[in-house]
Parts: C-alpha cells; structure tokens; sequence
C-alpha cells in the first residue's frame, strides 16, 4: 500500500475521503492526473440504449453532489453515479456515521443521504466536461413522509432528467427510516406507476434503474422483477449495501448500526445479481455492485449477469489504481 493511502487511513473517514477527492480535482486541474494514474484502454460496449468505454463504474455516494465527475472520469471510468440526490439540501445522521473495517475490506455507513440537493449537482452536471456516462441517483427527504416520498422522487427526475444519460431510483438505502418499504408490492407499484407518468408526460428517453438491497426474500425480488418488467424501467442495480452483519468476523463492527458494503458483501450481492438474472430470465440489465475488490470479483459479476459493474468500497480502500487492476491492457 501506497503512504498516500496510509496516511489516509489515519484521518477520520469523511475527511479523508474529502481530502482523497479534492487532490486528485486538483491534479486533474493542473493536467497531471495522467502522469499518476494509467488509463486503461476502451472496452466498448453497449448497455439499456448507452454507449460506453467500459463496463467499470462508480457506485452512487462516492460523489453525492456531482463535484468531482471531471476527475473521477479522468481516470478511466466508463461511467459515474453522482447522488443520491434529494430535493432539498440535508446534514444527514449524526457523526460518526462512516466505520472503516481495513482488516475486513469493508465500510459501515448511515450516512443517511447527506446531500447538497439537487440545484447544486444540476448545476455541476451542466458543467462537467467528461463525455462518459453519467448516471444520476435519486432518492427522498428524511422529513417527507408517505406521498411526499414520491413526489421527492418525481421532483429529481424533472429536474436531472436533460442533464443526465440515466437515472437510478433508489429504494434501498438502510440509512433513512422506512425507505425499504418502498421495495414492497403495494408501495413498489405506487411509485413505479407515478415515475411512468411522469416519463411518459415529459417524454424522458433515458434509461431508468431501480437500486433494490440484497437482503429481500425471493417473494419480494420476484413482486419487484414483475413490477420493472411491466413498466418503463429498463432495469435493475443490485445490490445496495446489506444490513446482514454475520459474515462479519470482528465482533466490534458486527454491533455498528447502518449499511455494510465492501469484501464481505461479495457473495450476497452477487447471488442476487443471479437471482434476478435466472427468474427474469436474463431479459433485465443489471448494474451489479457489492464487494468489489479486484478483477476476479468484476468477471464474477459479469459471469453472474451483470452487464455493468459499480464500485465503492474497494476503490475507497485501494485508491484509483483499482480501476488499472480491473481493466488490464
Ligand atoms: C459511505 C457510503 C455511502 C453510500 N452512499 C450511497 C448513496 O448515497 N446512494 C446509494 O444508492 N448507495 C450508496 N452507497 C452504496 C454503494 O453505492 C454500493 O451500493 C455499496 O457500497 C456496495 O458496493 P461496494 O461494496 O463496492 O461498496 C454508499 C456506500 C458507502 C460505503
């Protein structure tokens, strides 16, 4: 492991993450991002109706507000989620809400969809020069309740819509109460029917996915695989982080509140991506995102079903050189 990456490590985990962020904004500024980071060759593909240089992306939360899309995508990804996003402005969960587990290669997190709302990343995606793709996931207020939830999630999709190359429902974040239960029939339906409305009446052409977690019983991923087949979602990204902390073996972390993401999400993820593919019969595109580390864990994802692949934690932990790892020349 690089000093960089040491010295990270010791700094508390949002600040590092600003820190990681901003200076590799700055050596994208100053042209020398090149210099440090190689860019792996294009691999192009097609996927839902877009064109990309590859199938690796970026998983939504490495860049809630959409401010580092020219850097991120300077290093060589074929794609971006920026968000979640919500309507207005919010702080999120009270700090500490972000637990390294380095020995584990895992991150627990409730962060709790801090964002800076959704004027903000419209704003940096009409400004972004990266020509990648961009995808933008959006979510709800803590404070909205029931129906205003819904309208949380239309009020985004109006706003992002022109400036993005697609967009990603999220209905699985553990981090805001009750969002979960919008994964189930009745509430799934609700919102489902009121997005295709809204897409029909404004005539949106871009792909929609909806971001589902990996601890639903097969009763419920089979309600939803029924539920995006019949309407005017493209498609699935599978899986959120998981709220299952017994393939955890340290027992410090096994009592931490929120969402595990990173090494031990692998298996559970990856199970989903084929449960979905096998009870679909391989007629729904996947984004596969959970676990991540290397290269044998991308073709894993890709072998399971996954036409694109996500990564949070492993670039989090391993630094953008990651990215050369798993797409060799
Ligand atoms: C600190 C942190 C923040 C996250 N924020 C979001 C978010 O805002 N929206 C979302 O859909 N997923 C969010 N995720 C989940 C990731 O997008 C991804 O689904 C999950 O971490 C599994 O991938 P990984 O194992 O490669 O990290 C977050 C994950 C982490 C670790």
């Amino acid at each position: 492991m690089n000093l960089f990456l040491k010295i990270l490590r010791l700094l508390p985990p949002e600040i590092a993450h600003k820190i990681a962020l901003d200076l590799l904004s700055l050596s994208y500024k100053f042209g020398i991002l090149s210099f440090i980071f190689r860019k792996p060759n294009d691999e192009n593909c097609s996927f839902a109706g877009m064109d990309l240089s590859n199938r690796l992306g970026t998983a939504a939360g490495l860049d809630k507000n959409g401010d580092y899309i020219d850097c991120l995508g300077a290093l060589g990804f074929g794609f971006l989620e920026v968000g979640t996003v919500t309507p207005m402005p919010q702080y999120g969960n009270p700090k500490p809400r972000v637990f390294r587990n380095f020995d584990e290669n895992s991150i627990i997190n409730r962060l709790g969809f801090n964002n800076r709302g959704v004027d903000r990343l419209v704003k940096n995606l009409k400004s972004r020069s990266f020509d990648g793709i961009v995808g933008v996931n959006v979510g709800a207020n803590k404070n909205s309740n029931d129906e205003e939830r819904i309208n949380d999630y239309l009020h985004c999709i109006e706003k992002v819509h022109k400036y993005a190359d697609y967009i990603t429902v999220n209905v699985s974040s553990p981090n805001t109460p009750n969002l979960r239960n919008l994964q189930n029939d009745a509430n799934l339906l609700n919102l489902v029917s009121k997005v295709d409305k809204l897409v029909n009446k404004l005539q949106i052409k871009i792909p929609l996915f909806l971001k589902i977690s990996p601890d639903e019983n097969n009763i419920t991923i089979e309600n939803i695989i029924e539920i995006v087949k019949n309407s005017i979602f493209s498609g699935i990204v599978a899986t959120n982080t998981t709220i299952d902390k017994t393939s955890l073996s340290n027992i410090k972390y096994k009592n931490i509140e929120g969402g595990l993401s990173g090494e031990p999400l692998m298996k559970k993820s990856t199970e989903m991506i084929e449960l979905i593919n096998t009870k679909a019969n391989k007629t729904i595109p996947i984004i596969g995102v959970g676990g991540v580390m290397n290269r044998e864990d991308y073709l894993e994802k890709i072998t399971s079903g996954a036409g694109l692949v996500q990564i949070y934690t492993g670039f989090v932990l391993k630094g953008p050189n990651i990215v050369s790892q798993i797409l060799p020349d």
